[in-house]
Formats: structure tokens, C-alpha cells, sequence
């Protein structure tokens, strides 16, 4: 533990905020690195003339700060840790750093099985991180989750990321392409779900350099319309859900009236556009037959 001024430090902070970036990524390198959370931050601040502790001395931080300013480098790949809801994960670029609005998944799974004693079985399928899993494995306890990925590395940090979040065991991870790696469970999920990439084409080509150069193309990118992926996953559905069910999809702001047909043509029904919290379509979700 370093010990410094509350003065010191807000006269650093200032001048490493003087020389780009925004204050949410800064607070997040103190708070990952630095060991102090902005809540603590907030109230040390009020008075300059006590001290603070960090985990890492200031040249540190602030070869971090840095590098995030310079390569344009998501602070969550430096950091090497993300937060979504509740959970604090791991990160590196071999996973898509899981973004807020994803987030609403869980609360969608929450609204259709309300009974969270329920013994579900489900699947994620492009699970990166893990996020979606673990926060449903960890919600639902006594159901059975398989979460697969195209990528064993990211499927390495997922299987990680779920160690560290709890003790249970009901959630296992396998690698392939979409749904192939789960042809033992066909006729028994109650529930799939995905956020496939799904970016077309000419989009990915124009994405922020923070994105485009950092995180994997793999999980972005939906071929030339962007509906590559979700065509297959909406194709192959019905052979692995159960009567009666659910597909939950997440897709780009403009795909959701697309995603919608496909499920129609694919015999779904009980199908709706839910919107995230900036009111776009963002999810799609029906049930098989
Ligand atoms: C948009 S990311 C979503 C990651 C994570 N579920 C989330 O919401 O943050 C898509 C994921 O799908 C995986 N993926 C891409 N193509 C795949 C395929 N053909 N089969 C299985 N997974 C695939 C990528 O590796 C990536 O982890």
C-alpha cells in the first residue's frame, strides 16, 4: 500500500484528465488498479487534507492512463477486469468486453421464469466472457446451463470467471460452432440464448478504432447483412428447444423486424421486440411452437 495526500492525488488527477480521456474509465483504473472505489473517492475527496492508500504507486497508474490515451485501448483490457451487474470478471481481448445493454437479458429470463427455484436447462450459445451464464446459473441454482464458444480462449476465461463468482456446479462450457457441440441435449432445453455478433459488414469496417483494433473480430462481426449468425442460431433452434421453448436473441438496433421474420418462417410463435434502455430493439425473443 502506497500512502499519498488527498491534495497530491487530486492535483494528479486533474492532470491526467487534462490530458484526455473521461472521468468514468479514470475512476475505473483507480478503482481496479488503484484499489479505491469511486464511492471512497467521492468522500476522501471532501477533505484534501487527509491521505489515501493505493495498491500502485502513481507512475504506474499513470502508464496505464497512458496507454489507454495513446492506443485508444479500452481501460477494461488494461485493467483486465469488467463489471456487468453484479459480477466482476475477467477480461482479455480474447472476449468482447460485456457491454451494459446486455445486461437486460437476465432481467428478460427473469420476467419469463419467475420462479427462481425453477430446474431449468439452458444454453448460451457464444458465451464469451461468461457473463450471461454465470449471472443465470447464479440466479437459478438449481437449473443446468451449457455455455458454448467457437474460441477455447475465451472459453478458458469463461470457465475462470465462473470459478471465481461462485462454489456451484451447474453450469459447463463447450467449444464449437453454435450449436454442434450440444448435439447430446437436442429436445431438452427450456431456454437458449445468444448475443451473436452481428454487426454487418460495412458497419465493422467503420467501428471506433477502441473497438475495431482491440476487441475480437469473431465476436463482432455478422457477415455482410450481419444476420449470418442469428440465421443459423434461429435455423437450428428447434431441434434442441423443447415444446414450447424460448429463443432469446440480442441483435443490432436496426435488425429486430429481420430477426422477427426469421423466427416466424422458423414456426416460433408468442414472438416480440423488446427494447433496451435506450429504446431501441435491441432483443428478440419467441417461443418454439
Ligand atoms: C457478441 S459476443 C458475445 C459474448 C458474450 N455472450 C456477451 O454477451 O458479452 C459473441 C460471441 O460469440 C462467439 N462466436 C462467434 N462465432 C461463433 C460460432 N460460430 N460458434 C460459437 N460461438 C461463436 C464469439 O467468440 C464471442 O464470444
Amino acid at each position: 500500500m502506497l500512502s499519498i495526500s488527498v491534495e497530491e492525488f487530486l492535483f494528479w488527477k486533474k492532470k491526467q484528465l487534462s490530458k484526455g480521456g473521461d472521468q468514468q474509465s479514470f475512476a475505473f483504473l483507480i478503482d481496479c488498479i488503484g484499489g479505491i472505489s469511486s464511492r471512497d473517492l467521492n468522500l476522501i475527496s471532501i477533505n484534501p487534507e487527509g491521505k489515501l492508500h493505493l495498491k500502485k504507486n502513481l507512475e504506474f497508474l499513470e502508464t496505464v492512463w497512458n496507454e489507454h490515451l495513446l492506443k485508444s485501448c479500452p481501460i477494461q483490457y488494461l485493467c483486465g477486469t469488467a463489471f456487468w451487474r453484479d459480477l466482476k470478471l475477467k477480461v482479455t481481448n480474447k472476449v468482447l468486453i460485456p457491454r451494459s445493454e446486455t445486461e437486460l437479458i437476465v432481467d428478460i429470463v427473469f420476467n419469463i421464469f419467475q420462479n427462481k427455484s425453477e430446474k431449468l436447462f439452458f444454453a448460451e450459445l457464444g458465451t464469451g466472457s461468461g457473463a450471461i451464464s454465470i449471472a443465470l446459473a447464479l440466479a437459478y441454482p438449481f437449473s443446468y446451463a451449457v455455455a458454448t464458444d467457437i474460441d477455447q480462449n475465451a472459453l478458458e476465461i469463461a470457465a475462470k470467471n465462473y470459478m471465481n463468482s461462485c462454489k456451484q456446479s451447474n453450469l459447463q462450457f463447450y467449444c464449437g460452432n453454435w450449436w454442434s457441440p450440444l448435439e447430446s441435449f437436442k429436445g431438452k432445453l427450456d431456454l437458449a440464448i445468444s448475443n451473436p455478433p452481428y454487426i454487418p459488414k460495412d458497419t465493422y469496417e467503420k467501428l471506433p478504432k477502441e473497438v475495431k483494433n482491440f476487441e475480437p473480430k469473431a465476436a463482432l462481426l455478422g457477415g455482410e447483412d450481419g444476420l449470418e449468425h442469428i440465421r443459423e442460431i434461429i435455423q437450428k433452434a428447434p431441434l434442441f428447444l423443447k415444446e414450447k421453448g424460448w429463443l432469446i436473441l440480442e441483435n443490432h438496433f436496426d435488425q429486430g423486424e429481420k430477426v422477427k421474420q426469421l423466427l416466424i418462417k422458423n414456426k416460433f410463435t408468442s414472438i416480440e421486440i423488446l427494447k433496451d434502455l435506450s429504446g431501441i430493439g435491441r432483443f428478440t425473443i419467441g417461443r418454439y411452437k
